[in-house]
């Protein structure tokens, strides 16, 4: 939802804020724009589009020769349609003042009113705009400086908001702000020069050390200083924690991949492996997970386990009940976090909650987090992003280790939450005992072998393409499975969904007959996922059901199975494991098919229309 960027120090700016950008497209890509300052005059430039057309409408403007200071923005569009006068950076009425800001200012009206009644235009529909001028309001008023200014403004509006703000007549600072949505700062050497950017990606290759700002904090950047972090509520200084990035270029990069979605298909062996490495040993059947170690009681005596996540990350939350109730024998309800937060939820000191977020930045699943808490659950989050503000708000939490997630359209974070829930389960089975020492000796082997399962089953990618040349001009596609694989068919038709924009709908096998069923004839395909354990006749039925409607039938099965390759248009085969485990496998064709959909229609893969990878407005 927006990407920040900006920088101060003695490089030239335009390429730093202008890379930074480009890396942190994946929160929107409605529109870009760009502010240099050259030591006397502001530089603006902003444009509906992508950073690409920015850079075009910049290619002859002084702005790319100017300054040492600059920043940008990367827009999703909340308030106002995504044009060019909308697009951020916007100027405060005298022009002195310009701010980038990502999240959303609820209470924007008022404030419009009250300045308007003193006065100011407004130029865009923005609330953005609403703020700059409330900053410079309060800065004429009370006669203090930029970061006084920001800090009194901030304390009047309700909302989220990550922003950076320049004034003109103090050019030799920046000040940045954030509640709810992420900031962070890189130190260069010797305090001599510093970036902002939503996450770390846009100065990985110039500084390891950030300083990631808290939620109500507000920082005063100076060349050649320092950084001062306050606290907006109250002004008090704070020290700032700076910590040493984990991250390298070469995570950010495409690495001879077209789109970012199939390097990361590409990366779920390695991904998975490393989101296990260290926490079993199989043939011990040792599983560790500090975060599940320290705080096993709450685990071993919980009533249930709420499971409250967003999108893909919810779709692993359904694997995650059947994991937690077929092995652990714990009560599990999952959740969409949007809907959880104001639905008044039942919940005690006896509940666990799990979040799930490979962001870790998601604004309900954020929201749904603090409500648990305030009721006294202990809430457990499971997220990729290292250091994200649901890492920092959980009581304690596993990361999946899957390494930067660019693609839009999420991969590897899926399987590699898949994983972790499964190492969960099975910790928790093994306490309990609901499992046997043999049982789950077992179940950690296999689990061992689904990396090199992935990198066998990748192979199938021509076949995958041929069955994607086949039906990438369908309009509607159906997807089925039953038991573990209920969740994939949802994530299957969320993918296709995505990224290809062909209308998908993924349904329990069985319910199919309810409804579905009305849809079905020769124009459509039907994936369904019948590997060989679990409830395998009754999806061979299911798909005899399609078959004498003539619909087509595209099938994934285990190796070797002989009835459905009768019936089935098409056939992709998966290797044996664990029924369990099943989704890390299944999962893959869907996930090429998508991407290879979505390529032969000639939309953007990466960057699906409308979509944004990190939604931190609700
Ligand atoms: C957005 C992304 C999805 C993601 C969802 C939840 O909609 O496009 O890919 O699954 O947010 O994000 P999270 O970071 O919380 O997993």
């Amino acid at each position: 939802m927006c990407g920040i960027t900006g920088y101060i120090g003695y490089r030239d700016a335009y390429p730093i804020v202008i890379n930074g950008l480009k890396r942190l497209e994946y929160r929107g890509y409605d529109s870009a724009g760009i502010m240099m300052y050259d030591g006397e005059n502001i530089h603006l430039s902003k444009t509906k589009g992508k950073v690409s057309d920015l850079e075009k409408i910049t290619e002859q403007e002084e702005l790319r020769k100017a300054g040492k200071i600059g920043i940008g923005h990367t827009r999703w569009a909340t308030h106002g349609v995504p044009n060019d006068t909308n697009s951020h950076p916007h100027f405060s009425e005298s022009g002195d003042l310009v701010i980038v800001h990502n999240g959303i200012i609820e209470n924007y009206d008022t404030i419009k009113k009250e300045l308007t009644s003193r006065g100011y235009t407004f130029k865009s529909d923005t609330d953005t705009e609403v703020l700059i001028n409330l900053i410079e309001e309060v800065k004429k008023n009370e006669g203090c400086k930029l970061g006084k200014a920001v800090q009194l403004a901030l304390n009047n509006v309700i909302g989220a908001y990550a922003i950076a703000v320049f004034d003109k007549t103090k050019p030799n600072e920046l000040v940045v702000a954030r509640l709810g949505s992420p900031i962070a700062i890189g130190v260069g050497k010797e305090n001599k020069e510093f970036f902002v950017a939503s996450d770390a990606s846009p100065f990985i290759e110039f500084t390891k050390d950030a300083i990631y700002l808290e939620d109500g904090e507000l920082a005063i950047i100076k060349r050649d200083k320092g950084i001062k972090v306050r606290k907006i509520e109250t002004d008090k200084e704070v020290d700032a924690d700076i910590q040493e990035l984990q991250l390298n270029l070469e995570q950010i990069e495409k690495g001879g991949f077209d789109h970012f979605m199939i390097k990361e298909i590409h990366e779920q062996p390695k991904a998975i492996l490393d989101t296990y490495r260290g926490r079993m040993l199989p043939n011990e059947g040792i599983i560790k997970m500090a975060g599940i170690d320290d705080n096993l009681p709450k685990f071993l005596n919980a009533d249930r386990i709420i499971i409250v996540a967003c999108g893909t990350s919810w779709h692993a939350g359904l694997v995650g009940e059947y994991l937690f109730e077929d092995m652990a024998r714990i009560p599990v309800e999952v959740e969409y976090a949007s809907e959880f937060r104001y639905r008044n939820p039942v919940i005690t000191s006896k509940d666990v909650v799990i979040a799930i977020s490979q962001s870790g930045e998601t604004a309900d699943t954020l929201a749904a987090i603090k409500l648990a808490k305030s009721k006294g659950a202990f809430v457990f989050g499971v997220c990729n992003v290292v250091g994200s503000s649901i890492a920092r708000e959980t009581h304690a939490g596993a990361y999946t280790h899957a390494g930067p997630e660019i693609g839009v359209a999420s991969t590897k974070a899926f399987t590699t939450q898949i994983t972790v829930l499964s190492l969960i389960a099975l910790k928790l089975a093994q306490e309990k005992g609901t499992l046997s020492k043999t049982a789950v000796n077992n179940y950690l082997q296999t689990l061992q072998q689904i990396p090199n399962q992935i990198e066998k089953l990748l192979e199938i990618d021509p076949l995958v393409q041929h069955i994607s040349e086949v039906y990438m001009h369908a309009t509607n596609c159906l997807y089925l499975g039953r038991g573990f694989n209920f969740p994939v068919a949802l994530e299957g038709a969320l993918k296709l969904k995505e990224i290809s924009y062909i209308h998908a709908e993924g349904y329990p096998a069985a319910e199919m007959k309810h409804g579905p069923i009305a849809l079905i004839d020769e124009n459509m395909p039907v994936f369904v996922i019948a590997t060989n354990k679990g409830h395998y006749e009754k999806v061979v039925s299911n798909i005899q059901e399609i078959k004498s409607r003539s619909g087509k039938i595209i099938a994934i099965v285990t190796e070797g199975d002989v009835t459905v390759k009768e019936i089935a248009d098409h056939v992709i085969e998966i290797p044996e494991t664990e029924e369990a485990f099943t989704p890390l496998l299944t999962t893959i064709p869907l996930q090429l098919l998508s991407y290879h959909i979505a390529v032969m229609l000639g939309k953007n893969v990466d960057q699906p229309r409308n979509l944004a990878k990190s939604v931190t407005v609700e």
